[in-house]
């Protein structure tokens, strides 16, 4: 858990949760905030298993399941080809169309290019190519007379998107890529403003409506689309698929955002929540977790 990356905080968050459900299922689990010592931290504790619970960059991107597959040791969620492709956010966009998933349409551009004028016509969102739980996104709308003004620590290279309107869906999948997994439910987030970090974070910070209340066409749609997401990238564990539906559109207005391989697993986050809508305990899906591990 914790690690460098901007979602280190979120990444505590799921850990500390992690920890008590194992715990509270009878496994021995020792706490590692993944650091520069992260290998000889591992080599002296000789896990079973290592349950990942980083977010974002290192965690989420192939990195640090790359360096345990070199140590041998098995661990929970996607290996390192699932994992950097779904966290690069245009890359995974081209495995989503070869599956014939819909996406908009997005490029990567220069930082500069991008604060000197409109890179495409408003509205359009700006984010980071490989982050996370909404870090560094600009919603550039209709109104935006001037291009957006990135702050320092945004990446030198951004992904610019065409703006998806309509309502926030997600839906976790549970299960193997190349075996056969289960999509859990949809959950419609309803929000005052923009689903942003303090929205996912703040506890009332949004509602989370499940199951979703939406045409079974709709449901079933996005219940579909997060298994073949998760299926084309080869998602191992459990991964969670983010949508925006445009209800003026009919089923031509849902589209595929994104595939998070390392769902949040906080107090406030959408999966334990699918989880247990289903019937199954936020201990049992870890559980579960520990036991599908492998390398
Ligand atoms: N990136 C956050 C943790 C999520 O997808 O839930
Ligand atoms: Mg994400």
């Amino acid at each position: 858990m914790g690690g460098p990356s901007a979602e280190r905080e979120v990444s505590l968050s799921s850990g500390r949760e992690c920890v008590t459900a194992l715990r509270g299922e009878g496994f021995e689990v020792i706490e590692v905030d993944a650091g520069p010592d992260l290998v000889t931290r591992l080599q002296d504790i000789k896990p079973d298993v290592v349950f990942n619970a980083l977010h974002g960059r290192w965690g989420e991107d192939g990195c640090v399941q790359g360096l345990l597959e070199w140590l041998g040791l098995p661990y929970t969620h996607s290996g390192v080809l699932s994992s950097a492709l779904a966290m690069d956010k245009q890359r995974s966009k081209d495995v989503f169309r070869a599956a014939g998933l819909p996406v908009v349409d997005s490029g990567l551009f220069d930082k500069v290019a991008v604060m000197a004028a409109h890179v495409m016509p408003p509205p359009y969102v700006v984010k980071p190519n490989n982050e996370g739980s909404s870090v560094g996104v600009y919603l550039v709308n209709e109104a935006a007379n001037t291009p957006p003004q990135l702050s320092d620590d945004m990446p030198e290279q951004v992904m610019v998107e065409t703006f998806a309107p309509g309502r926030e869906l997600t839906t976790t999948v549970v299960g193997d890529g190349e075996t056969d997994p289960g999509a859990l439910t949809v959950t419609d987030i309803l929000t005052d403003g923009w689903y942003d970090y303090d929205a996912k974070y703040q506890p009332g910070g949004s509602t989370h409506v499940v199951p979703a209340d939406l045409p079974q066409e709709i449901f079933d749609l996005c219940l579909d689309y997060a298994r073949r997401a998760h299926q084309a990238l080869g998602c191992r564990g459990v991964s969670r698929t983010d949508f925006r539906w445009d209800e003026s559109r009919g089923a031509a207005g849902l589209i595929l955002l994104e595939t998070n391989t390392q769902p949040g697993m906080t107090p406030t986050s959408l999966t334990p929540e699918q989880a247990a809508h289903c019937g199954t305990t936020f201990g049992q899906l870890c559980a579960w977790m520990v036991e599908d591990a492998s390398c």
